[in-house]
């Protein structure tokens, strides 16, 4: 990383490709609280995350239930808050009851065409998530199965006991309740490629009479209705409404989905896709209103983005080894390498996640452990290492818990093949109330030009600078690998804080998170 002399110089010299931009901070104006539940993940029985992933018996880094520590130690680090299991596509075909007690049986995946053996299932999940500081949301099949089987679930897992299957639970090992509070009603019911897929009528029926059956077991639970798969579904928004006119009086959330890809290799394009992601959040957050209104309801829903990331560069191969050698044990299945250009969106689309707090409760970047994953383990018992992506999602967990200011930005915008007027940067700000720090979180999505940044925070009363973070990197192909870390955050000198008047430059093509201490 340059030292600050050498900053100067290089100010200097790219004086000619600077944009500029200006942001305002107030205190007063705000989008909301950041939920606790903001930075959670997703683990799913898919590929590698869990056998080889988070449980490796054998492995010298393995605990006596063989589950791994190094894996785990980097879990702990993005400091998730709520993990949600066991699926995804994986759920809908899944049977809980293999999944528990001394006899497991050897199943046919049907999502991820593998050989799932219930090694790990609801105890010794619910126990690593425990290690793991997180709580665990549960989804339940609404695919090939229905009301019977979810109620059947949630009694096993949420009653007190004296009954069959909090007995049995008991009896299994486990006296105390696991009191899972969040459960999913399904998993992306719209789409075609999910087994016992259904129509908006049928989803929404079916969904709304669990959800009510449920809230009767244990009324303390929080409840996710189905939304579209993404927003580009063709039945999107419409699945929205109409599931959610069924299911609004006993569901606390509708769902989100979306990954990015950069098919196309075009960069600049690739950045600005976090205004898709904005738009779709503005829409969903539509229909929540539209529906709570023709039902005259008093009650909000919100959205639980529970699966959002990068998702492309392991799909041939994917559909290669799913021809060729379907029906393997854990089979490496949706391991993207990440490149340094993702993790730049990964950070816008956190800032857009931040900048929607007010309304979006739940958000689980997907997934944690091997598959579309953060967190990797090289195959057969290596190491553990850290992608790009790891680095925004981490800087985020830490810093941006608090209140999400309105941060509003003047700069520069710029076409793209798809997208038009797209900001030269995008930003946003959060507030800790306790210990009166500042962080702001910034991308300058150009990908040409450096950004000269000065935002007032005279709102805010006196700050000091603390510290200036970047992830930037001169070849956006650029991954990390097992002992290999090219891309990784640090410390620069290239923002100052006088008298609430903050300047920074921004590379191109950069992730900033700039950290400021508020004093009386
Ligand atoms: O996260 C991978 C898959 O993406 C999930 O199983 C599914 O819900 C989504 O389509």
């Amino acid at each position: 990383c340059p030292r600050a002399s050498i900053v100067r110089t290089e100010r200097h010299e790219v004086k000619d490709m600077l944009s500029t931009a200006t942001l305002a901070l107030d205190p007063a104006f705000q989008v909301g609280p950041v939920s606790p539940r903001f930075y959670s993940s997703f683990i799913e029985h898919l590929g590698r995350a869990v056998y080889d992933g988070l449980y490796c018996p054998g492995h010298p880094a393995a605990d006596s239930r063989g589950f791994r520590q190094d894996v785990l130690d980097l879990v702990r680090r993005l400091d998730v808050p709520v993990v949600r299991y066991p699926g995804g596509n994986f759920v809908s075909g899944f049977n809980w009851e293999d999944s528990v007690g001394p006899d497991r049986p050897k199943r046919l995946d049907l999502a991820g065409k593998s050989i799932e053996t219930n090694e790990v299932g609801i105890h010794e999940f619910a126990s690593w998530t425990k290690k793991a500081g997180a709580d665990l949301m549960m989804a339940v099949n609404l695919g090939t199965r229905g009301i019977e089987e979810a109620c059947a679930l949630l009694e096993y897992c949420n009653h007190p006991g004296g009954t069959a299957l909090s007995d049995l639970r008991s009896r299994h090992g486990r006296k105390e309740p696991f009191d899972i509070k969040m459960w999913c009603l399904g998993n992306e019911m719209d789409g075609d490629w999910q087994i016992g897929h259904k129509t908006m009528e049928e989803y929404g029926r079916l969904a709304a009479e669990t959800a009510r059956a449920m809230k009767m077991i244990d009324p303390s639970i929080e409840l996710v209705s189905c939304g579209s798969s993404y927003r580009g579904m063709p039945t999107f928004p419409e699945w929205d409404a109409v599931t959610l006119e069924h299911t609004y009086d006993h569901a606390d959330y509708i769902s989100l989905h979306q990954y990015y890809d950069n098919e196309a290799d075009d960069p600049a394009d690739y950045l600005a896709k976090a205004d898709d992601m904005d738009e779709y959040i503005r829409t969903v957050v539509a229909v929540c209103d539209y529906v709570k209104a023709k039902k005259r309801g008093r009650k909000t829903i919100n959205l639980s983005f529970d699966e959002w990331n990068v998702w492309f560069h392991s799909k041939e191969q994917d559909d290669k080894l799913n021809k060729e050698r379907p029906w393997q044990q854990a089979p490496p299945l949706l391991e993207d390498i990440y490149t340094f250009e993702d993790a730049v969106l990964v950070g816008e689309m956190l800032i857009t996640l931040l900048n929607h707090a007010d309304r979006v409760k739940v958000a689980c970047l997907a997934q944690l452990v091997n598959v579309i994953a953060p967190v990797m383990t090289e195959k057969n018992g290596g190491k553990a290492w850290k992608q790009t992506i790891f680095y925004p999602f981490f800087h985020a967990s830490a810093y941006g818990r608090g209140t999400a200011l309105r941060a509003e930005v003047c700069c520069e915008k710029h076409d793209t093949s798809e997208h038009e007027d797209v900001t030269d940067i995008v930003s946003a700000a959060v507030y800790k109330e306790e210990s009166k720090e500042l962080t702001l979180f910034v991308v300058n999505r150009n990908i040409e030009e450096d950004v000269e940044l000065t935002a007032d925070l005279r709102g805010m009363g006196n700050c000091r600078l603390l510290e200036h973070i970047v992830l930037e990197c001169g070849d956006r192909k650029c991954t990390n690998g097992p002992g290999q870390e090219r891309v990784r955050p640090c410390n620069v000198s290239r923002s100052s804080a006088d008298q609430g008047i903050l300047q920074s430059l921004l590379r191109r093509m950069s992730w900033n998170v700039i950290r400021l201490k508020l004093e009386s």
